[in-house]
């Protein structure tokens, strides 16, 4: 597969700081695609990274530092420019000085890259998700956030951890926000193909609230465990990006869950993530997830609190 969909495709990864450069090594070095761009506002970083890039590279994929002319017939345009999560920040503390940024760059990449797809990884995602989707133009299907796809990758690992099995083998996610209020959905949770419930019956664990309370608490810490050790992350949401990046130009129909635009849980004009189809032409609704009660209640809240942070920043 990696050869069909290789050439001529050109990714644009807009800002080159820990994300940016985890992201366009990580894309590097998949080989699925024939061009990465790096664009920051500090070019000779974006250079420095380009060449560096380029001795790791196959023959195949070349990297480049360019400017928003450069993102003219991109595939996708990756935006994870913006300030940081500092320890003891929340996501949603950097929503104004993000929020202004995209506000200056998104409209540059529209005019040069008019048919691109925009996946949005600054955060806080789903907020700046939106402004992004405000400021393009661009039609629902071409405007995405990584959302929630690290938080899902996050929880499948500790469940995985938990149980002593495989990652691969646990069918579980997190939607809502990516942040505080993001959402485990237990009631859809299988191991080994397997009902939660039904798994621990089978293997004598323990199936307790107050476990799954405390693993869901590690998923939605993890970032700043992260951060309080090595002042950023990185690699998890690199991956993140790539699993996204290969659904779209695979043109796979994976379901992930991305951060989109749209009214949900009785909430207007908001992004947040829920499971979406992604293929060749961006991504695409999906029929809604069957929530119990309570998981429903937490995603209305999750989009409230959305939609207050929209709402404080005047972009609705
Ligand atoms: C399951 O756990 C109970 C209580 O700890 C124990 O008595 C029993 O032998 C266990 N069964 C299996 C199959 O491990
Ligand atoms: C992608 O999914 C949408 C929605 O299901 C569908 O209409 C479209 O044909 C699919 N493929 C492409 C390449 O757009």
């Amino acid at each position: 597969m990696a050869e069909s969909i290789s050439k001529g495709v050109k990714i644009v990864v807009i800002g080159v700081g820990s994300v940016g450069s985890a992201t366009a090594y990580t894309l590097l070095l998949s080989g699925i695609v024939s061009e990465i761009v790096l664009i920051d506002v500090n070019k000779d970083k974006a250079e420095g990274e380009s060449m560096d890039l380029n001795h790791a590279a196959s023959s195949d994929t070349k990297s480049r530092a360019g400017d928003y002319p450069d993102c003219a017939d991109a595939a996708i345009v990756i935006v994870t420019c913006g300030i940081n999560q500092k320890h003891g920040q929340t996501r949603m503390d950097l929503a104004a000085k993000n929020a202004a940024i995209m506000q200056d760059i998104i409209p540059n990449v529209a005019k040069y890259a008019p048919d691109t797809i925009l996946l949005i990884a600054t955060n806080p995602v789903d907020v700046l998700t939106y402004v992004s989707y405000k400021a393009s133009g661009f039609p629902l299907n071409r405007v995405l956030g990584s959302g929630t796809v690290l938080d899902t990758a996050r929880l499948k690992y500790i469940l995985g951890e938990h149980f002593d099995i495989s990652p691969d083998s646990v069918d579980a996610c997190v939607i809502g926000e990516h942040g505080d209020s993001g959402v485990p959905v237990w009631s859809l949770t299988s191991i080994d193909g397997m009902k939660l419930r039904d798994y621990c019956e089978s293997k004598n664990h323990s199936h307790d609230d107050a476990i799954y309370h405390k693993i869901f608490e590690q998923t939605r810490d993890a970032a700043y465990d992260i951060i309080k050790r090595k002042g950023y992350t990185s690699y998890g949401i690199a991956a993140g990006l790539l699993r996204i990046v290969k659904a779209i130009l695979g043109d796979t129909n994976t379901k992930l869950t991305v951060s989109t635009v749209g009214d949900y849980y009785g909430v207007e004009n908001i992004a947040i993530s829920v499971p979406m189809k992604l293929n060749k032409s961006g991504v695409h609704p999906t029929d809604q997830i069957p929530l119990d009660e309570k998981e429903t209640e937490l995603m209305k809240k999750s989009s409230r609190q959305i939609k207050s942070a929209l709402k404080n920043l005047k972009v609705e």
